[in-house]
């Protein structure tokens, strides 16, 4: 193929619909910008890890240099509606203008206050993320210029070498597709009757790992070639400590109540039971071990951290009400991926009640769960 079409082939391919569900917006119950304070909560058990990272790691100097300027441009990959995403941000921004302000106090070098950097911030999700909802509610008070970025970031979705720090919470777990293995009756990976690996046979889970490869392997390429030589990759995203299984945390429980009330309805005759062999939730939550094999084979990236962080679950700690605060949380992320399966409002509220229903009755099982935490994957990279 020629160079141009080429490129223009690789551009138009990022705005191809994922089996990823775009978040719940408008006037809705679930909608996320009210169901997401657990992701918040969660990103912000990690912000001195980023404030670390970029008072101490973040060559600000270098980076500004190489931009040719003096705008420094941020991405949030997977952004969804707001509000996380304008906190986080914001997070974001004001720890490098601190850090710009420190260099200054502390450099032989006098700058002139035109010289301060001025920052652009990239709000990047799915082509189907409602973007005037995002863009609506941005802060009015921002010190930032905003722009909206459509399109999968498992592909290229910004020019060569124009960013200096990509960003990306509670996303990176969503797989671009569900394995084709998992719906495939002749394969030995055939999912029936369950929505997910985490209660399932070997072979599913194998294929879950290797469809995580293939779209992490294409994220990290894009990464690479997207920031500049010094930038930096934070991800931040649900993980498993090495050696655990998804079945021993509070996530795989959850699941398993949720698969067990269309099992319910399957029985009852409300749905088909090919509706559920055909139906898989396209989410991993990798282990460490697999994320610094990608990074190694990506060569591109130094590993700055690497690990497993553990939040302590506030859903636990509530007990049987916190834990049904995962069916509503659950629902608000993934209303569009269940309705686009099932149908609409009335068959979404019978799965979501039956998950509740088992959540409560399985409630004392699921407190003593293995993992009492939230486990995150914490990953920062510098591009080399
Ligand atoms: C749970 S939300 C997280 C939103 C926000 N970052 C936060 O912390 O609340 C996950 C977001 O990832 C987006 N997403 C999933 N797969 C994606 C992809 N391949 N490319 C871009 N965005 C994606 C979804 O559309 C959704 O908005």
């Amino acid at each position: 193929m020629e160079p141009e079409k080429e490129k223009k082939k690789m551009m138009g391919s990022s705005l191809l619909q994922t089996d990823s569900p775009t978040m719940v917006s408008g006037n809705n119950s679930y909608n996320y910008a009210h169901n997401s304070s657990a992701q918040r909560k969660m990103m912000d058990s990690v912000r001195p890890r980023t404030e670390e990272l970029i008072a101490e790691k973040l060559d600000l100097e270098r980076l500004l240099a190489a931009g040719g300027g003096n705008t420094f441009r941020v991405a949030d990959l997977g952004c969804s509606i707001g509000p996380n995403t304008f906190h986080n941000v914001e997070h974001i921004v004001q720890q490098v203008r601190q850090k710009y302000n420190h260099m200054m106090m502390t450099s032989a070098a006098a700058a002139s206050p035109s010289s301060a950097p001025e920052f652009q911030v990239f709000f990047n999700d799915q082509v189907n993320n409602d973007f005037n909802a995002l863009f609506r509610s941005l802060p009015p008070e921002r010190d930032y210029f905003a722009a909206g970025v459509p399109g999968s970031f498992h592909t290229r979705v910004f020019p060569n070498s124009s960013l200096h720090l990509a960003y990306s919470a509670s996303s990176a777990h969503w797989l671009s597709r569900v394995p084709p293995e998992v719906v495939d009756r002749g394969s030995p990976a055939w999912n029936r009757g369950m929505i997910h690996y985490g209660s399932a046979p070997k072979p599913v889970e194998d294929a879950y790992r290797a469809q995580f490869r293939k779209d992490m392997g294409g994220f990290l390429r894009a990464r690479s070639e997207e920031l500049v030589s010094g930038g930096m990759l934070v991800l931040v995203f649900p993980g498993l400590p090495d050696g655990m299984l998804h079945s021993e945390t509070q996530a795989g429980s959850v699941i398993y109540c949720v698969n067990l009330s269309i099992l319910d309805l399957v029985r009852q005759g409300v749905l088909e039971e090919d509706q559920l062999d055909n139906f898989n939730l396209p989410i991993y939550f990798p282990h460490p071990w697999e994320m610094r094999e990608l990074v190694e084979e990506n060569q591109c990236f130094s590993c700055i951290e690497l690990e497993v962080v553990s939040p302590e679950s506030t859903w636990l700690q509530q007990g049987g009400v916190g834990l049904r605060g995962w069916a509503v949380a659950m629902r608000a992320g993934m209303e569009e991926l269940f309705a686009r399966h099932f149908g609409g409002e009335e068959i979404l509220d019978r799965i979501f009640d039956g998950a509740s229903q088992k959540i409560a009755e399985r409630a004392e099982v699921i407190m003593n769960t293995k993992c009492k935490e939230l486990p995150l994957l914490y990953v920062a990279l510098q591009r080399k």
